[in-house]
């Protein structure tokens, strides 16, 4: 293996800038180093002016997300090596504005995510006795794949549907719902049903599974979103056969 690789990184200022250019770097290529520690090696020698965010290094906080030789991933868990002999190419995460360089501006996820009421709610007079709600290890199999999400956003940027449509909620706030609802806690399902139920919730998703095909945490957001699907056409035929107050 040589021992230099060349990165090819997006350099962007929205604000001085008409469009993205490329730049490379020539860095070391350690078996060890991740795309995240090349970055790192450029900003610490080559470039401190480079922009990209990062903070836990062990693919947890999920804000190392860039898009790498055309695919998005996390950097940090994303090897230097696999790419040898490279060029490797590091780009923002498409889907979203640029805010410089590598940093791309996640508003929209922050903004729709409350929509879908992440946490659980209850009925008003159902707390518990305790100060605890009791719930078997079965249950919690239930929904524990999709509470695995870390907010990365490579679904995000993989989903073509959200690329033309970016009133679609998306398959994060999506499989964050479907976490809650399938929790033996939760009883509020039925406001979620709203948001979820509509034209840019559930029924925009056309099924190309790319989302949880780049999932770094295998969430299935593609696989909770089909099933959220199921379960809204059983309502709907439920509303539609049985009489009101029957229900
Ligand atoms: S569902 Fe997966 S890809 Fe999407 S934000 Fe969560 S962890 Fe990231
Ligand atoms: S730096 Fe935290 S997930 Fe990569």
């Amino acid at each position: 293996m040589a021992d230099r690789i060349t990165l090819r990184v997006t350099r962007y200022r929205p604000e001085s800038e008409t469009e993205p250019v490329m730049r490379e770097y020539e860095i070391p290529l350690r078996k060890e180093w991740s795309v995240l520690d090349g970055l790192n090696h450029v900003k610490d020698h080559l470039d401190g002016t480079l922009s990209y965010r990062w903070s836990c290094r062990m693919g947890v906080c999920g804000s190392c997300g860039m898009t790498v030789d055309g695919e998005p991933k996390l950097t940090c868990a994303t090897f230097l090596g696999d790419y040898a002999p490279g060029p490797v190419r590091v780009e923002p995460l498409s889907n979203f504005p640029v805010v410089r360089d590598l940093v791309v501006d996640i508003g929209d996820f922050m903004n729709k995510l409350p929509r879908v009421k992440p946490w659980i709610i209850r009925s008003e007079g159902e707390e518990p006795a305790g100060r605890e709600y009791p719930q078997l290890p079965a249950e919690r199999e239930e929904y524990e794949r999709f509470s695995m999400c870390i907010n990365c956003m490579l679904c995000y940027a993989a989903c073509p549907v959200y690329g033309i449509d970016q009133e679609f909620i998306g398959p994060a706030a999506i499989a964050l719902a479907q976490r809650y609802n399938l929790d033996s806690r939760d009883q509020g399902a039925a406001e979620r049903m709203d948001v979820l139920s509509a034209a840019e919730g559930i029924w925009a998703c056309t099924f190309v599974g790319e989302c949880s095909a780049v999932c770094p945490k295998d969430v299935d957001p593609a696989g909770a979103i089909q099933r959220y699907k199921f379960t809204a056409a059983m309502e709907s035929l439920r509303a539609f056969l049985l009489p009101r107050g029957s229900r």
